[in-house]
């Protein structure tokens, strides 16, 4: 029967690998449901999905914080999340919010939020590991109130460059400078994290303040997760949109401009310009020029 033939077959068999991907791609714009994307990993209850799965919620109290990581786990991407933070006296807590790989070489890229006593400013910690190796942090504060109101936290990793965006202003920027030696993530899928949880002794500038539990529960908020990126399944990664835009996304004219505001007006510290905890020399990324545009 010619109907049954190998190459029909095999032609159906491609039309339903490649049938998700064709479907997907209107779908991949629109916000994702916490139902849907995340598992609620820690917490024992403290972890709350809501409002039909557009809300999901942490808490911390004494006895402990809570956590949610994404079902899927991506190789490249672009990974937006409104996030409402810990308000009034929020000092000692930490909120995260990051990407990262598995394994004792993992790579990681991280928002912390560090809550501070009613009126005084959050720090938005950033970080980048690669293959286990940190020490890339840089500091701010925000231009509003991260605890009046849902603003957007996002990140965007491709071949070229690794950005930070907050309400879609750059705040960081870190491009692939492997031609100069410098190391890049690039071959560990990353599962989006995020969590609630106590850091008082260290958050508050090396633990100054400590967590008032007479205020707990304290309570982060998130919706609209959206994310646009490679899914990674047993060791393939399926990249639907070969042309989406993240990948090849950069700082436009425009946008490097404002990334220099903000590092000029709202940084407060960069590993880059910390000689006094590197003697021997600053860190290789913080000194050869990049060769990315
Ligand atoms: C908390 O507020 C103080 C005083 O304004 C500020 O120096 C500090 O950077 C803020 N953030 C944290 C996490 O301590």
């Amino acid at each position: 029967m010619a109907f049954f033939s190998y190459s029909n077959n095999y032609s159906m068999l491609l039309l339903i690998v490649l049938l998700p991907c064709l479907l997907g791609f209107e779908k991949m714009a629109e916000a994702g449901n916490f139902y849907q994307d995340m598992d609620l990993t820690w917490g024992d209850g403290r972890g709350k999905i809501l409002e039909n799965g557009n809300l999901l919620t942490l808490s911390l109290d004494k006895a402990s914080g809570s956590g949610f990581q994404s079902k899927k786990q991506y190789l490249n991407g672009r990974f937006d999340m409104k996030i409402k933070l810990v308000p009034a006296n929020s000092a000692g807590t930490v909120t995260a919010y990051y990407l990262r790989s598995q394994g004792s070489s993992w790579d990681e890229i991280d928002f912390e939020f560090l809550g501070n006593l009613s009126g005084q400013p959050y720090i938005v910690h950033t970080n980048i590991y690669i293959q286990g190796q940190g020490n890339r942090e840089q500091q701010f504060y925000l231009w509003f109130d991260p605890t009046a109101d849902f603003h957007t936290y996002s990140f965007l990793w491709n071949s070229a460059r690794i950005l930070f965006y907050v309400d879609g202003r750059p705040i960081r920027e870190y491009k692939n400078m492997e031609s100069n030696g410098v190391p890049y993530p690039k071959k560990q899928a990353m599962r989006l994290y995020a969590s609630l949880w106590n850091a008082d002794d260290w958050a508050t500038r090396g633990g100054l303040v400590k967590t008032d539990w007479t205020k707990a529960p304290f309570t982060a908020a998130f919706r609209s997760y959206n994310a646009n990126g490679c899914v990674w399944t047993n060791a393939a990664s399926w990249c639907c949109q070969n042309s989406a835009p993240w990948m090849s996304e950069a700082l436009d004219a425009g946008n490097q401009k404002v990334l220099r505001w903000v590092q000029k007006k709202y940084m407060i510290y960069n590993y880059c310009a910390d000689r006094k905890r590197f003697p021997q020399g600053l860190p290789r990324e913080c000194t050869v020029p990049a060769t990315n545009p």
